[in-house]
């Protein structure tokens, strides 16, 4: 298995909207952190969904390494 590019280690702060949904970038290697630009294509990442349930600020997981992907766990942490 890969390991995914590390952007950064702390998460992106984003403010979703209700109802939206969202494409977490899960290979690092997206010019748009933390969502998916397609530059995980060749490799064995896929992007994860993250649907809005209410409008609120978000914690999207930047170290790409969060046991509980989209969302940072804390993890960072430790890398
Ligand atoms: Fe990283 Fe798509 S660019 S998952
Ligand atoms: Fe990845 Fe916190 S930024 S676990």
């Amino acid at each position: 298995m890969d390991e995914p590019d590390i952007p950064q280690k702390s998460p992106y702060g984003v403010d979703v909207e209700a109802g939206r949904k969202y494409w977490w970038c899960a290979c690092g290697r997206s010019k748009s952190q933390p969502f998916c630009d397609g530059s995980h294509k060749g490799t064995a990442f896929v992007p994860v969904e993250f649907r809005a349930e209410k409008s609120e600020k978000v914690w999207f997981c930047g170290c790409k390494h969060t046991a509980n992907p989209p969302l940072c766990d804390g993890t960072h942490e430790t890398l």
